[in-house]
């Protein structure tokens, strides 16, 4: 089948890759013409585990293109799939206009038959509004169906999660366009949901909102925890064994950051405000999360004391391992606060090798972590890299000026925790040590 796909994001490339591998002839589409040039050449703009080398096979294969014509992009091809990034405004509420500005080209361009298939993120209405804006810019007033598609991809494993989706929603107003797409899908093999258009549409809030309020829920056991003496790990595996709760999205930290559950949890409260809801528990959500994100902050001026001219180490930037990504990172709060304090940073970051000071707080950024570790006073562990727990903590920690590691993440392997003798470990949801 012929595939266009309107955006390059993390979706649209990683859709892009797997739709080839699963022999579907695919034309990427973007309006930044360096990006489509780096792209043709098979270099992934972005980090992503197994996307390059998918690329690169695919341009080889000839089943993947690049171009920065929607028209050249969209001749011949079935589905369109609109994949165009739908950021927050200042008020939390969603950006649509690259969207909907993608629309009007489609519409332009639009032929019988056509399926556009909306994968970006958008508010309950946008699909409706969206099959509006491409009707208007119809020259010949073809007949085309529009299908909400949300996706569940999480950055850093986007291809491993398309190849084994939990379910594909397929919100839809005409039935034969729904079983294209489910023909399209089919090699994946995972279950389909079929609904209504505004269905599918919530779905995709109502599941980022609930997986952040899990989080922000096993955060504040795990600060419960640290007061009455219990472990967050066992509270944790014990609660999630029960079927009905699972234990998937509920490790303790530092709280949740990226571009989707922060913007997202915002857009449902705003949904819901739009109707006369007040979801007050996402909004609670979003406080606890904000408060998380100051934990290792709280826990360093204990220990520490004032951090006026202490010089604090981050290990981890990126909002999660195995991504360059670093919106909504909490290391950018810690890093604020921790400048607001008159600390001194330094940082070590596996693939992020460029940091905006200006506006992200002061960090020096540095070339390993034994650079980032020399003299601290203190070392945060804010992403959960694996590289990080292979370090030689005991050697690491000779070097620091006071061997007090800040663990955000619970990642600091035990056995090291009790090889490091001089070590002053303050893991999140359990005792110190
Ligand atoms: C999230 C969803 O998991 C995807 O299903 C969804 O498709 C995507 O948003 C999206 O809307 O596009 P993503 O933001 O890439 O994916 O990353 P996650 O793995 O969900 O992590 C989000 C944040 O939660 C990270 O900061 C992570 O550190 C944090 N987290 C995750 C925890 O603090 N504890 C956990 O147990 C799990």
């Amino acid at each position: 089948m012929n595939v266009a796909i309107v955006g390059t994001g993390y979706v649209g490339l990683s859709t892009g890759v797997c739709l080839a591998e699963i022999g579907h002839h695919v034309t990427c589409i973007d309006h930044d013409e360096k990006k489509i040039k780096l792209l043709q050449k098979g270099t992934s703009p972005i980090f992503e585990p197994g996307l390059e080398e998918l690329l690169q096979k695919h341009i080889l294969s000839k089943q993947l293109h690049f171009t920065s014509s929607i028209q050249e992009g969209m001749k011949g091809s079935e589905f369109i799939i609109l994949s165009v990034g739908t950021p927050s405004k200042k008020d939390g509420r969603v950006q649509l206009s690259e969207l909907e500005k993608a629309a009007e080209q489609v519409g332009a361009h639009i032929e019988k038959g056509m399926i556009v298939l909306i994968k970006s993120t958008v508010p309950v209405g946008t699909c409706e509004r969206i099959k509006q804006i491409i009707r208007n810019h119809s020259k010949n007033e073809a007949e085309f169906h529009i299908i909400s598609n949300p996706e569940f991809l999480r950055e850093g494993s986007a291809i491993q999660d398309t190849f084994s989706a939990d379910r594909i929603i397929i919100g839809y107003e005409n039935r034969d366009a729904a079983e294209r797409v489910k023909e399209l899908y089919r090699p994946f093999h995972a279950p389909y949901v079929l609904t209504n258009i505004r269905s599918a549409e919530l779905i995709k809030y109502a599941a980022n909102a609930f997986l952040a309020t899990k989080i922000s829920f096993i955060n504040m056991i795990a600060n419960l925890c640290e007061q009455v003496g219990a472990d967050i790990s066992e509270v944790a595996t014990g609660v999630g064994m029960d079927a009905r709760i699972g234990s998937d999205f509920f490790r303790a930290g530092i709280g949740y950051g990226g571009s989707c559950f922060p913007k997202d949890v915002q857009a449902l409260i705003h949904t819901a405000e739009d109707e006369n809801i007040d979801f007050s528990l996402l909004k609670e959500t979003v406080a606890i999360n904000e408060r998380q994100q100051q934990i290792l902050l709280k826990k360093a001026e204990n220990v520490l004391g004032d951090l006026q001219g202490k010089k604090i180490a981050l290990l981890g930037l990126s909002f999660k391992p195995n991504t360059d990504d670093l919106r909504q990172a909490p290391s950018i709060a810690i890093s604020r606060s921790l400048q607001e304090r008159g600390a001194i940073i330094t940082a070590y970051d596996p693939v992020i090798k460029k940091w905006d000071s200006a506006s992200n707080g002061n960090v020096q950024l540095k070339n390993s972590v034994t650079d980032a570790l020399q003299n601290a006073d203190g070392v945060f562990l804010v992403t959960e890299w694996d590289e990080f727990r292979r370090l030689p903590w005991p050697a690491l920690l000779e070097t620091m000026k006071r061997p007090a590691v800040f663990d955000g993440r619970n990642c600091f392997p035990t056995e090291q925790v009790e090889a490091c003798k001089k070590i002053e470990y303050y893991p999140i949801g359990r005792k110190p040590i």
